[in-house]
C-alpha cells in the first residue's frame, strides 16, 4: 500500500509532499510522493493531509471504559476505593470484554496504535482476546492486588501470580507478537512485599515480559506507602526489584531528588498522564527534570474515568501546556518533545523494537489524518499542528503491522454496532 501526504517521519524530519510505501508488516520506503508514485504505480493508494507514526499510549485502563463520568470531582484514593475498584469488582466476563473492546476501538479510531494497558484482577483473558480482535499492539497484564483491597478484588498472592503466569504462557507474543505481557501489580498500597517481589521473579522468567505499575501519583498514596514500609515509594519499589529497564511506572508525580536518581540510574521508564494528573488533582509531574536526567518519559491517557477521553492528541497538548504554564516558560515542552513522548519514548517503554518512526524496515504502524475537521489550514508547522490543533476525530486511517484497522474513518473487521 502507498500512503501520501505530509509525512512526519519523526520529530525532526517532515516530507512536505511525501509518501510511505508499506510491504507486509513493515515500511518499505519513505520519500517524495511523485517519485514513489512513479516507482510503485500499481500499489493500492490512500491520500491524506498528514501521514504519521501511530501513537503509543503508554498507560491506559481499557477495562475502565464503562466508567466515564464516575465521581468526576474526586481525588485519587477516594475515587479509586469508593468508585473505581467497586466497579471493576462488579464486572463479569462479558462486561470486561465489551469495556476492553470499546477502549481499543476508541484508541485505534483516534490514532493510538500501541498501548500499555492495565487490566483488572478478573477476566483479563477477555481483554487479550479483544486486543487480538481489534488488532491493536499492546503490552498488557492482569492486575495483582493482595492487600488492602475491597472484595472481591483481593486475591491470594500465589494464586494471583500463578494466574498471571498462565496468561503469560497463553498470550505473551500472541497475535503475531502484537501482544506482549506486563506483570501488573496495581500499586504498592494494594500489593504485599511478597506480591511485588513475586512480580519481579515472574517477569524475570520470561523473555520480553515487562512490569507495569502505578507509582507516586498522589500525596495520600506516598504517605500510605511510607507509613507501611518506612520508605519513599520509589525506594520501596527499587528495594523489591520493581525498577529497571523493563519497568514502566505510571505517573511519578511526587518524587524527591533521591528517587529521581534511582529512576535514572536503573533506566526505569516513566509514563506521564497530564490529563489524569489535572483531573484527579494529583499534581504536576517533574517531566522536564526527568528528561534532563535522561529518564525515558512516555505519555498516557490513564483510565477513561480519570480523563474522559482517550484522545492521544489531547494528551500531547496537555503535556506541553501543563509544563509551559507551570514553568512560565513558553519553550518548556515544545511540540517535538510531546510528539517524541507519544511515539519513540512510548515504544521504548513498551519494549517494541523499530516502532514510533516512519523509517524503512520499521514496523508499519501508521496513521493518516485529514485536517478538515480541525480547520487548521494552511498548516504552517506540522508538529505544532499535531500537538496543538489536531484531535482524534482527524484520524481517518490506522494501520498496525501493515494491517488496516481503520479505513476512511470506519473500523475494519469488528462489528462495531454489535459492541456498542
Ligand atoms: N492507582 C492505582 N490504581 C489506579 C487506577 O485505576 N487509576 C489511577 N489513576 N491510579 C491508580
Ligand atoms: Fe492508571
Amino acid at each position: 500500500m502507498l500512503l501520501t501526504g505530509t509525512v512526519v517521519v519523526d520529530s525532526a524530519t517532515v516530507i512536505d509532499e511525501g509518501a510511505v510505501v508499506v510491504d507486509g508488516t513493515t515500511i518499505e520506503t519513505v520519500g517524495e510522493r511523485d517519485e514513489l508514485l512513479d516507482r510503485y504505480p500499481d500499489h493500492e493508494r490512500r491520500d491524506f493531509d498528514i501521514v504519521a507514526p501511530g501513537l503509543v499510549g503508554s498507560h491506559i485502563h481499557s477495562v475502565q471504559s464503562l466508567g466515564r463520568g464516575i465521581a468526576d470531582d474526586t481525588e485519587l484514593l477516594d475515587w479509586l476505593f469508593d468508585h473505581i475498584l467497586p466497579m471493576e469488582g462488579s464486572m463479569g466476563a462479558d462486561e470486561m470484554r465489551t469495556a476492553a473492546t470499546l477502549g481499543y476501538l476508541e484508541l485505534i479510531e483516534s490514532g493510538t496504535t500501541t498501548c500499555i494497558d492495565h487490566l483488572s484482577v478478573s477476566h483479563a483473558d477477555q481483554a487479550f482476546e479483544a486486543a487480538g480482535e481489534v488488532g491493536i499492539r499492546a503490552l498488557m497484564g492482569k492486575v495483582l492486588m493482595d492487600q488492602a483491597s475491597p472484595e472481591p478484588l483481593e486475591e491470594d498472592t500465589e494464586e494471583a501470580l500463578a494466574e498471571s503466569e498462565e496468561l503469560i504462557r497463553q498470550y505473551h507474543g500472541a497475535f503475531g507478537d502484537r501482544v506482549r505481557y506486563a506483570v501488573t501489580p496495581r500499586f504498592a498500597v494494594t500489593c504485599s512485599e511478597e506480591c511485588l517481589r513475586g512480580a519481579r521473579e515472574l517477569a524475570d522468567r520470561y523473555d520480553g515480559v515487562r512490569i507495569h505499575t502505578h507509582a507516586s501519583e498522589n500525596l495520600g498514596e506516598i504517605e500510605t506507602v511510607e507509613t507501611e514500609t518506612g520508605m519513599r515509594n520509589v525506594h520501596w519499589l527499587d528495594e523489591v526489584g520493581l525498577t529497571g529497564e523493563d519497568v514502566v511506572l505510571a505517573h511519578c508525580v511526587h518524587t524527591d531528588e533521591t528517587e529521581r536518581d534511582v529512576l535514572a540510574e536503573t533506566g526505569t521508564h516513566v509514563t506521564h498522564c497530564p490529563s489524569s494528573n489535572m483531573k484527579l488533582a494529583s499534581g504536576v509531574a517533574p517531566v522536564l527534570d526527568y528528561l534532563d536526567r535522561g529518564i525515558n518519559v512516555a505519555l498516557g491517557n490513564d483510565g477513561p474515568p480519570c480523563n474522559n477521553t482517550l484522545d492521544p492528541f489531547t494528551e500531547m497538548r496537555q503535556a506541553s501546556l501543563l509544563q509551559k504554564v507551570s514553568q512560565l516558560e513558553s519553550t518548556a515542552l515544545p511540540a517535538a518533545t510531546a510528539f517524541e513522548m507519544a511515539t519513540v519514548n512510548g515504544a521504548e517503554a513498551a519494549g517494541f523494537e523499530q516502532l514510533g518512526k516512519l523509517k524503512p524496515g520499521w514496523k508499519a504502524d501508521v496513521i493518516g489524518l485529514r485536517t478538515d475537521t480541525s480547520r487548521a489550514t494552511p498548516v504552517h508547522d506540522v508538529l505544532s499542528h499535531l500537538v496543538f490543533a489536531t484531535h482524534g476525530d482527524d484520524v481517518a486511517f490506522t494501520m498496525v503491522d501493515g494491517e488496516v484497522l481503520l479505513d476512511d474513518g470506519e473500523v475494519v473487521g469488528v462489528d462495531v454496532e454489535a459492541v456498542r
